[in-house]
């Protein structure tokens, strides 16, 4: 998705928005450009088709740009190809309001119309420029931003984080957000807004979360926040405790690499947190063992890996707490009209918390008095802090756009919900309690060496790097292991790929197995692994050409596998905290090898705020 900044203060702009927007890069984007008021009082707009790195130069790092005062953007095309033209900020026809804007108006189309019937000419494809334009029309109306930026709020409709500059207010950054994430920092002698803290943290660590419709006024002096009355504001603001460098790739090659290494310590951090004296304690989420007691159902939803992430929750859930479990894809949830008691409990998985699906899907049931709590790794995010409680993973920033430890952060809360839920509704005895959360104390320790066997997965990589078709199966978390890798593999190396529950596929799916296809099978469960095998032979008597990921004491394998990977045992609940790692770096060293860009692969962001 876009990414924005603004700064005021001080100091030269446009270094420092560059500089922040550079931190925005894993968004994705397809064109940049940069907005400053100037020292005689004019705006000076310099935008670029492609990488940051040509506005970079096109300005000289910012030094050509003079002037205290300016917002930036990079763009990810909705409305209109990626041109210079399409290129945000735009302005009105006399360059005196400047804006950017991440997000989608969804009633532009009409918004333009009565724009132009009033006058008004458009240069670009783009709903901002009308976004722009509307402010325009109701700055000249009531000669006031706050008052502009309210009406602009009465009539669009959509997501938005919109900061303009008007040049009447020279020195201030006015701005308003609506489903589209922004934060608003501040120091001594200055200003900040983007739309994601890393690309601010090293100018400030004291963070201002943006609620839905409320403008934030930058000056120098500070941010000043209004509701849509125009009435001031209280704010609090987060002092924010990881620091720069973790948003830093830190000689890594990649983010992806960086991030993949980082699992065991971001599980050990969650663990770390969330066990005292052996117990899951999550008082925080503020589930008493009485509510958990009296909920029939869990649903869990997300999207992409947040749902995968779901998947697995489910069969162990409702292995140790007894209780039943749905998983739905947020995207579908929202748009349905689910059967609701209001005696279940929705749990909402997202890493940015900002996915609009799953916020979509988070209102939705909240419309129907049914207690929500968000998994989410962003402090602060939309879904954060609308759903009733928050379960916040220990994972730090994830910049890479394909998300490896965040989904590890993730499997392990979801792990320690269950022996809550499970503790709650006396579904499990003491002593197989401890057993499990000392079976997830080493799994930190375990993960460490499935990092270690990289080198073999890389060789594998090598062998089969330019394969056509990947096919990935398993049974029960074995089966919610191969989405996850399947995904992982399609996105970053753009190698077509399908999961499937292994017993499924042969009521059609085999027929898309020919001689050297690739089919991976994950055999982590050793009850169902000896039929795993049997579904791998069906496909290698097609021609194809096999290999497996099997727990260490997983004995029985398919002849003729072309290469065997091998993670430790743990208590098979978590096996797919091991499993992963191996699938992750397997997706990783192919996207390497063929060239593509790991960090930020075509056609993707990070932080998904559209539908
Ligand atoms: C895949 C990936 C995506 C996200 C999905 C949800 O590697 O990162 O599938 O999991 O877009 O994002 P969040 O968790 O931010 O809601």
């Amino acid at each position: 998705m876009c990414g924005i900044v603004g700064y005021t203060g001080g100091r030269q702009a446009a270094p420092i928005i560059l500089d922040g927007l550079g931190k925005l890069e894993y968004r994705g984007y397809d064109s940049a450009g940069i907005a400053v008021s100037g020292a005689r009082g004019q705006i000076d707009i310099v935008k670029a088709k492609g990488k940051l790195k040509v506005l970079d130069t096109l300005t000289e790092g910012g030094k050509r740009l003079d002037g205290l005062c300016g917002i930036g953007h990079t763009r990810w095309a909705t409305h209109g190809e990626p041109s210079e033209n399409n290129a945000h900020p735009h302005c009105n026809t006399e360059k005196t309001i400047v804006a950017v804007h991440n997000g989608i108006i969804e009633n532009y189309s009409p918004l333009k119309e009565k724009l132009v019937r009033r006058g008004y000419t458009f240069y670009s494809d783009t709903d901002t420029e009308v976004a722009t334009k509307l402010v325009d029309y109701y700055y000249k109306k009531h000669g006031d931003p706050l008052k502009a930026l309210s009406e602009f709020a009465l009539h669009a409709r959509g997501s938005y984080a919109l900061a303009v500059l008007f040049k009447d207010y020279a020195g201030e950054i006015f701005a308003i957000r609506k489903d589209s994430p922004m934060v608003v920092g501040y120091t001594d002698g200055g200003a900040y807004l983007a739309s994601d803290v890393p690309a601010i943290l090293k100018y400030t660590r004291n963070i201002y979360y943006t609620d839905n419709q409320e403008i934030v006024r930058l000056s120098q002096d500070g941010a000043v926040f209004y509701n849509l009355d125009g009435e001031q504001i209280e704010k609090e603001y987060t002092v924010i405790s990881w620091n720069a460098e973790a948003a830093e790739k830190g000689g890594w090659e990649h983010f992806m690499l960086k991030e993949i290494h980082e699992q065991p310590e971001v599980v050990s951090n969650t663990l770390n947190y969330y066990i005292q004296d052996g117990r899951a304690d999550l008082s925080e989420l503020n589930l008493s063992d009485e509510y958990l007691r009296g909920i029939d159902s869990i649903i869990i939803t997300g999207c992409g890996s947040a749902y995968h992430v779901g998947v697995v929750a489910q069969y162990i859930i409702e292995d140790l707490a007894r209780i039943p479990v749905r998983v739905e894809i947020a995207s579908e949830f929202r748009y349905r009209n689910p059967v609701l008691t209001g005696r279940e409990l929705v749990v909402v998985i997202s890493q940015s918390g900002e996915t609009a699906d799953s916020l979509a899907a988070l209102r939705g049931v909240k419309e129907h008095g049914v207690k929500t709590l968000a998994l989410v790794n962003v402090l602060g995010s939309s879904i954060a802090r609308e759903a009733d409680s928050v379960f916040y993973t220990k994972a730090g920033p994830e910049i890479s756009v394909a998300t490896t430890k965040a989904y590890s952060a993730q499997l392990v809360s979801m792990y320690l919900l269950a022996l809550k839920i499970a503790e709650a509704r006396g579904a499990i005895d003491g002593v197989y309690y401890n057993k499990l959360t000392s079976e997830l104390s080493a799994l930190p320790g375990k993960m460490k060496e499935v990092l270690e066997n990289k080198s073999a997965v890389q060789k594998f990589a090598s062998e089969i790097m330019d394969r056509g078709d990947v096919f990935f199966i398993g049974r029960g978390i074995d089966y919610a292991v191969s989405i996850e890798s399947s995904l992982k593999l399609k996105e970053i190396s753009y190698i077509h790929s399908e999961a499937y529950a292994a017993g499924e596929l042969k009521h059609g799916t085999i027929s898309l197995i020919e001689e050297g296809t690739l089919v991976f099978g994950i055999l982590t469960q050793k009850a169902l692994a000896e039929k795993t095998v049997s579904n791998l032979v069906e496909t290698q008597s097609r021609g194809a050409y096999t290999a497996v990921l099997a727990s260490e004491s997983v004995q029985c394998l398919p002849k003729d596998c072309k290469a065997v990977f091998r993670i430790p045992d743990c208590d098979e609940h978590f096996s797919a905290s091991l499993a992963v790692i191996t699938m992750q770096l397997f997706a990783y060293y192919i996207s390497v090898l063929r060239g593509n860009d790991v960090d930020k692969p075509r056609n993707l962001a990070k932080s998904v705020t559209v539908e």
